[in-house]
């Protein structure tokens, strides 16, 4: 099929390319040149495994393209995908579906044929009827057709999760185009995943209910995690002995810093907006929303505790620094908020992630970048292990406090309490 990519960020350039290697040609489109460029000399913008080789492959092949021309892109198309950001609004918590609109009403020109046009991006229930009213401003109804398809990748595992998902969801008024769409996907379909077809709005607020489930399950299992901490039990034996209920599951029931990443914080927030202009009050998910915000201070709080209070002048390490491990994605990262705090009170700042430096850090006093996490370790008071890196959880602890003796704050659980109180460390970790 003729396909075209609008927005190559984590989402477009993912599935942008997993289509392609699907046998589809494949229009990307994006209106950052720099990022343009660097696809069209095989660099890839963003740190996802695996993506570069598929990339790379596809467009050797030219099944995968890449352009600032939008017009070349959505002529040259039957299927065209929006892929652009849904950030959060800065006053008002709710969705900023500027883009998503300036997409369409930019679309909306090019429509030389019939045209399908897919939401990926995650956006508020009807945003499917505003962008159809846009289209329908230049061009007549039965030219185009808006579906909604809510994507639930993973960075870090995108290209797997493309390839295997759980569900694909399919949100259309249309049978005709929802088969159009079927068939898009039936390779995977054929290999497992399921597929499920829906009316549009219900496919929107899939993906909202969804994260904010995710969110509820991640703040839930915090909150218990603190608990445990007053009465001394172990956080993991209570995820694991919940977790085999089958109706509670195990995933996402590991007690860590608040979440974070560009997806749960600003879904949950618009989620509730949304509900609260049509008269519904989500307190569950607004419970959750506060659980996570006050997430962020009890774990400094606690930090400022092993240090007995005195950050002033403590040299403090931090592995990984993204909000998850296997990409570069910073958005919304606890540690946004950790390491300004404890520079602003005086420590000093080393930090290493796999991913590379981070330029929101770099006007932070006493706040560098290490590029090995030996160098970000050496001569510190404490080290706290901020992101499940593979590289982080198996380290040699004694090698590397050789020249000094630090303590080791472990927001991952990576460690066994217990054999690093034999090993003679003092060990913190979370809910244990
Ligand atoms: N990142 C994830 O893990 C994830 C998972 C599921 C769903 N989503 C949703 O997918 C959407 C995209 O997320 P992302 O993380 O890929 O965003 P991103 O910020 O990485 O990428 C968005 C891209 O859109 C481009 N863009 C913006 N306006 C444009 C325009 N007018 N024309 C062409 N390109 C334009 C930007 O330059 C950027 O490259 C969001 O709604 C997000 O909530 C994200």
């Amino acid at each position: 099929m003729k396909i075209c990519m609008i927005g190559v960020g984590y989402v477009g350039l993912v599935s942008a390319a997993c289509f392609a290697d699907l046998g589809n040609t494949v229009w990307c489109v994006d209106k950052d040149q720099s990022k343009i460029n660097k696809l069209n000399k095989n660099q890839i913008p963003i740190f996802e495994p695996g993506l570069k080789e598929i990339v790379h492959k596809n467009h050797l092949s030219e099944r995968l393209k890449f352009t600032t021309d939008l017009k070349l892109a959505v002529t040259n198309s039957d299927i065209i995908f929006i892929c652009v950001g849904t950030p959060t609004l800065k006053k008002k918590k709710s969705a900023d579906l500027s883009y998503v609109f300036q997409v369409s009403s930019d679309l909306s020109k090019y429509i030389n044929k019939f045209k399908i046009i897919v939401t990926k991006s995650t956006v508020p229930i009807s945003t499917g009827d505003k962008i159809e009213k846009i289209v329908s401003r230049r061009n007549n109804k039965k030219l185009f057709e808006v579906v909604s398809n809510p994507e639930f990748l993973r960075e870090g595992d995108a290209i797997r999760d493309f390839r295997f998902p759980d569900r694909i969801v399919i949100g259309s008024n249309n049978s005709k185009v929802t088969k159009k769409l079927k068939n898009l996907y039936e390779p995977l379909i054929s290999k497992g995943a399921t597929f499920f077809s829906t009316d549009r709005r219900s496919a929107e607020l899939i993906k909202y209910a969804a994260n904010a489930f995710l969110a509820t399950k991640i703040s839930f299992i915090n909150e218990i995690a603190n608990l445990c901490e007053k009465i001394n039990v172990n956080v993991e034996d209570i995820s694991i002995g919940i977790g085999l209920d089958k109706r509670i599951g195990s995933r996402f029931l590991r007690a860590g810093p608040a979440y974070g990443g560009s997806c749960f914080p600003k879904d949950t927030k618009a989620l509730t907006i949304s509900a609260d202009s049509l008269k519904t009050n989500l307190s569950i998910v607004k419970s959750v929303i506060k659980s996570n915000q006050k997430r962020k201070v009890i774990l400094t709080e606690r930090i400022k505790k092993i240090l007995s209070n005195k950050i002033k002048k403590k040299k403090i390490s931090f592995l990984g620094v993204t909000f998850k491990p296997n990409t570069d994605d910073m958005r919304e990262s606890s540690s946004l908020s950790m390491i300004p705090y404890l520079s602003n009170k005086g420590a000093i700042i080393k930090y290493y992630d796999p991913s590379g430096k981070k330029n929101v850090f770099s006007k932070l006093k006493n706040t560098t970048f290490c590029t090995s996490m030996i160098e970000a370790c050496e001569n510190v008071d404490l080290v706290i292990i901020h992101t499940e890196w593979d590289e982080f959880k198996a380290i040699d602890f004694s090698k590397l406090k050789k020249k000094k003796k630090f303590i080791i704050y472990d927001l991952r659980n990576l460690y066994s309490s217990k054999l690093m109180k034999k090993k003679g460390f003092k060990y913190f970790s979370v809910g244990r």
